[in-house]
């Protein structure tokens, strides 16, 4: 069986979450997430049938396909039982902490893997019905790794591409996981598998030889079917002339103007804007500031920390003790070093439409961007591309796959507290020439390697890779 669409784009999510509007009806809001914001661009200039889960349990019947705000998607359908045993339990309580440096102790539940299995099965189905002859399927993310083999048994017509979102672990963490091999040969259905940093494509390869026992030779992988599956590193980005757009229009000027008006117009603001997970390192972040404001570095009135933390899978336990353990720092904090009307830290828990954000961009002095460990983190790029002035500080976590091509930020360890109170002293006290040189050089860095560019280079990689 085939279909009509020449491009399918399969991630977990689709670009809108289903919600219930006040008179009942079904209505659309973005998903979160930096794999959306990336990924919705793309969708916009290829015209492509997007396959992913509408964020809410199915009762039973899946929603037909439908164009949503120009683009087509297609939905599929996740039982209560499946978000909890595939969506919180094995995507985001095994693989995501197991891919992250395992910050948080993964958990291994078969059933969870039972479960996991299943819902790839149903992608990979649903992409074999509406694939033409010969398309390209670009499968995306750490929740769908077993659908590039599901589905080449289904299609082996199709060009079927893979990219990972997040870091890929060394074999020291990765052989903990009692499902490794299938994992492996899940991804090696694929003719291109990318990843965000060129030492995740290399760990790939050394696995694939070590626990698959097939032969490789540097970036390629020869299957026992006689194929090729090339692995490399496809640093994503985002759509930066958007992102200039709306940060030059008057509305974001003005409210980033409001923005600081409403902070009592303080000499500086710092700002961290993060999904509320465990990897962000969101805590340390806060610590550092809170212990420079009660050493005096910073006063209360001068300065204000801002952070925005996105409610993310609320119910994973690890994401609960996180928000417990942030509201009570934040609380602490600002009642030990606040005054009336002036908290040391103003924390929203929220998430903010890209028009806000830009306007927080705008408003904001230094950028502190901390994570313990994340794929590339968008944030980082999406505060370069709004300074459209050239000034603006970026203090980001050299474990950030942003870090490889953002050398000139102020670079920290977010284990190091007090590495981290001196590099965000530093780029507080950098006079304007070192701000204006370091930020012109990230935002050119920027400019080469837009969201466009990203995945046209992946697509003709994906396409040189079959010819071969
Ligand atoms: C990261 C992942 C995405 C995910 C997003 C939001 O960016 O790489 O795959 O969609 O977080 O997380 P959620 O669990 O809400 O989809």
């Amino acid at each position: 069986m085939t279909g009509a669409a020449d491009l399918v784009i399969l991630a977990n999510r689709l670009p809108v979450d289903q919600v219930q509007t006040s008179t009942g009806e079904i209505g659309w809001r973005r998903s979160p997430g930096g794999l959306v914001s990336a990924l919705d661009p793309v969708m916009r200039t290829h015209d492509g049938a997007w396959i992913g889960w509408p964020g809410v349990a199915d009762n039973g019947t899946p929603l037909a396909p439908f164009v949503e705000d120009g683009l087509t998607l297609v939905p599929v359908g996740l039982s209560e039982q499946e978000v909890e045993e595939f969506y919180e339990g094995f995507c985001n309580a095994t693989l995501w902490p197991l891919y992250h440096d395992v910050v948080a102790p993964p958990e291994f539940h078969r059933e969870w893997w039972d479960s996991y299995r299943q819902v790839n099965r149903r992608f990979a189905e649903r992409a074999a019905e509406i694939a033409a002859p010969g398309a390209t399927v670009w499968v995306h993310d750490y929740q769908l790794q077993l659908v590039p083999q599901m589905l080449r048994e289904l299609r082996p017509d199709v060009a079927i591409g893979f990219f990972l979102h997040i870091p890929f672990p060394p074999q020291e963490l990765f052989s903990q996981l009692p499902w490794r091999r299938e994992l492996l040969e899940g991804l090696l259905g694929a003719d291109l598998v990318g990843f965000q940093r060129a030492g995740a494509a290399a760990n790939f390869v050394r696995m694939v030889k070590s626990l698959v026992g097939l032969r490789t030779h540097r970036t390629l992988v020869q299957t026992d079917d006689g194929r090729f599956v090339r692995a490399a590193a496809f640093p994503i980005s985002i759509d930066v002339q958007h992102f200039e757009t709306l940060a030059g229009s008057d509305s974001v000027v003005q409210r980033a103007a409001q923005i600081r008006q409403a902070l009592g117009n303080p000499e500086r603001i710092l700002l961290g804007i993060d999904r509320l997970d465990y990897t962000k390192g969101i805590h340390p972040r806060l610590r550092a500031y809170a212990e420079l404001v009660a050493e005096g570095h910073f006063r209360i009135g001068e300065s204000i920390f801002v952070q925005v933390a996105t409610p993310s899978r609320e119910r994973v336990q690890q994401y609960q003790v996180l928000r417990d353990r942030v509201d009570q720092l934040v609380g602490r904090v600002n009642g030990d070093l606040g005054v009336i009307g002036r908290p040391a830290i103003s924390y929203l828990h929220a998430s903010f439409p890209q028009h806000e954000m830009a306007a927080l961009y705008r408003a904001a002095d230094i950028m502190v961007v901390t994570p313990f460990r994340d794929g590339m983190n968008l944030v980082a790029k999406e505060y370069v591309a709004c300074r459209l002035e050239g000034d603006g500080a970026l203090v980001l976590s050299e474990f950030a796959g942003a870090a490889d091509e953002f050398k000139q930020a102020w670079l920290v360890n977010p284990y190091d507290i007090n590495g981290m109170k001196a590099t965000i002293l530093e780029a507080a006290g950098a006079d304007e020439k070192e701000r204006s040189r370091r930020m012109r050089a990230l935002r050119r860095t920027l400019r080469d390697n837009d969201v466009s560019q990203w995945a046209s280079t992946f697509l003709g990689a994906l396409a040189e890779t079959r010819d071969a």
